[in-house]
């Protein structure tokens, strides 16, 4: 029975260009909408720009125009790397807008009532010169726990302490380099700790992947505390009502920004359904979050909450991937290791990423190397060797049959490889896409064997094995059909191609219609080898990125 699902990217902050961090992230989620629409499942995949706080704010200042116009121009641009990576999200909206602002006050209004919002007065680092309080980011100063100089508000990366800003020895406003003031204000507090009960109960009740787990069993084992909403003018977020220049802190509005781009997206397909039914408790959509192991907390502990507070589903799951590493070491812009969406897109064709990162991808949270050499013998081998270099092989033969398949075919080899279809896509269903693409290139390595074992450039010599070469022909061609079905949600423009090629636009869903007597289209390349000078130009890339 089809299901009903809505998923979702986290929400890339917009202030400034999107970089491979995000497109793993959005591939992974990419291969797992494309699936399940392939399943026949009915899926809506949202995402949007994270456009509030403070980095937002200060990258407008040093732009010199209006937040609003930054968020406009970031957005178009992250929306134009995602579509160049054939990232199909139904709706990409921004967080900066009347939905989320309507999403945002009926939680918060929902939380106030249900007595879960307190109000604390704390003292913060104060940057009079810039007349900013400082979030932990843009402090520095020495820790207080084993005296390491230059740790920022949060904790130390030296000694692993935690503490607050307010403790730090010798603090310095990372804008002013001046010593910060301590300043007292009001802020608002989600109580988390009320909901202990309810978050425990989404916890055990959820398949949240074992290190999820863990970490969270951690954070429940520390207690749980109220969590600070609020941020003091000047800020850029909503206004909190009922609060004069007090603001909703960016991390409470983000996820929100889920049900908003929703929202949008079923107002602008004139749809009678509001977001808010589909977040009803009682709806029968399930709700899927991928996310980064950076923001666990955030999806796992706040937003249930929020949820929940706001008489809202909670998700079905979130699914949590590590981090990508380049080349071996941490993505660092100031170490020259750092790569930008856009500068691929400028050097090569994305489904060569694609494949290559789901080929890395499985459902732990596991750390993923992006190692450029590795990329180009990974795609030069299986993509064009083994994949593409069935159609190549068969297309040479099929030319003197008018590119026209034959009536008689290799049932049993055909009927394997279409028998695989549920354990392929069982693995993509499980995230498992490392072992999807491992199970689809072992029978590309079947299908090649098939050729060389029938050898028909042998039996081509001789005319009366017309009939034989036409089936062999035609058999190599179909498994490279199946094939192509069984990749292309990993590789869906490269897919499409190949389907204009056969002139044919089955799905999974009649992988059993083999083409008999069938006329394809002249064969023209169609995908070639990653040279080594490509490669090097891609290095060149995450040198400037
Ligand atoms: O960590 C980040 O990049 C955030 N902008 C993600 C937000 S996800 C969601 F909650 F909005
Ligand atoms: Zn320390």
């Amino acid at each position: 029975m089809s299901r009903q699902l809505l998923i979702t990217s986290a929400l890339p902050y917009a202030n400034g260009p999107l970089h491979f961090g995000h497109l793993l992230e959005h591939v992974q989620t990419d291969i797992w909408v494309r699936v399940n629409k392939l399943l026949e499942n009915d899926c809506t995949y949202v995402c949007a720009s994270d456009a509030h706080g403070t980095p937002v704010m200060l990258k407008a200042e040093d732009e010199g125009i209006e937040p609003e116009e930054l968020i406009k121009k970031i957005t178009k641009d992250h929306k134009k790397s995602l579509e160049g990576f054939y990232i199909s999200h139904d709706n990409y909206h921004t967080t900066h807008s009347e939905e989320n602002k309507k999403y945002s006050e009926l939680i918060f209004s929902r939380a106030d009532k249900k007595g879960l919002i307190l109000k604390k007065t704390i003292e913060q680092l104060f940057d009079e010169s810039k007349g900013l309080f400082l979030s932990d980011r843009y402090v520095q100063g020495t820790c207080p726990s084993c005296g390491s100089e230059n740790q920022y508000g949060d904790n130390c990366e030296s000694c692993g302490a935690k503490y607050e800003a307010t403790e730090l020895k010798n603090p310095i406003s990372t804008f002013s380099g001046q010593t910060p003031s301590i300043k007292e204000s009001e802020h608002l507090f989600f109580d988390l700790s009320l909901l202990e009960k309810e978050i425990s109960k989404w916890i055990k009740d959820t398949n949240l992947q074992t290190a999820v787990k863990n970490k969270l069993k951690e954070w429940f084992d520390e207690g749980l505390r109220p969590w600070d909403i609020s941020r003091d003018k000047p800020y850029f977020g909503f206004n909190i009502p009922g609060y004069e220049d007090k603001y909703f802190y960016v991390w409470l509005d983000a996820p929100i920004g889920y049900i908003a781009s929703l929202d949008n997206f079923l107002t602008n397909s004139a749809s009678n359904i509001t977001a808010e039914d589909i977040w009803n408790k009682n709806s029968d959509v399930d709700i899927y979050h991928f996310i980064g192991k950076d923001i666990l907390n955030f999806h796992t502990l706040f937003w249930p909450a929020l949820l929940d507070a706001g008489d809202l589903k909670k998700p079905k799951n979130v699914f949590v991937h590590g981090f990508m590493t380049l080349n071996g070491k941490k993505m660092s812009k100031s170490k020259d290791n750092f790569l930008l969406i856009q500068d691929y897109l400028n050097l090569l064709e994305p489904d060569y990423m694609r494949y290559f990162l789901a080929t890395k991808l499985s459902n732990g949270i596991d750390d993923l190397d992006l190692d450029l050499l590795d990329f180009q013998k990974k795609v030069n081998t299986d993509l064009v060797g083994k994949f593409i270099n069935i159609a190549s092989r068969s297309q040479g033969f099929l030319k003197q049959f008018d590119n026209k398949t034959s009536s008689a075919l290799d049932e049993d080899l055909l009927n394997l490889f279409a028998f695989k279809k549920e354990e392929i896509f069982n693995h993509y269903q499980d995230r498992n896409y490392s072992k999807a693409l491992k199970e689809v290139m072992s029978l590309a390595d079947q299908a090649n064997q098939y050729v060389d074992k029938n050898e028909p450039w042998i039996l081509n010599k001789d005319s009366k094995n017309k009939d034989e070469v036409h089936k062999i022909a035609s058999t190599a061609l179909n498994l490279f059909r199946i094939l192509n079905l069984y990749l292309e949600p990993v590789i869906p423009q490269t897919s499409a191609t190949i389907k204009r090629y056969l002139r044919c636009e089955d799905t999974i869903q009649n992988i059993d219609n083999f083409l008999r007597d069938f006329e394809i289209n002249t064969f023209s390349p169609l995908i070639t080898r990653i040279e080594d000078d490509d490669i090097n130009k891609l290095i060149e890339a995450c040198k400037n990125g």
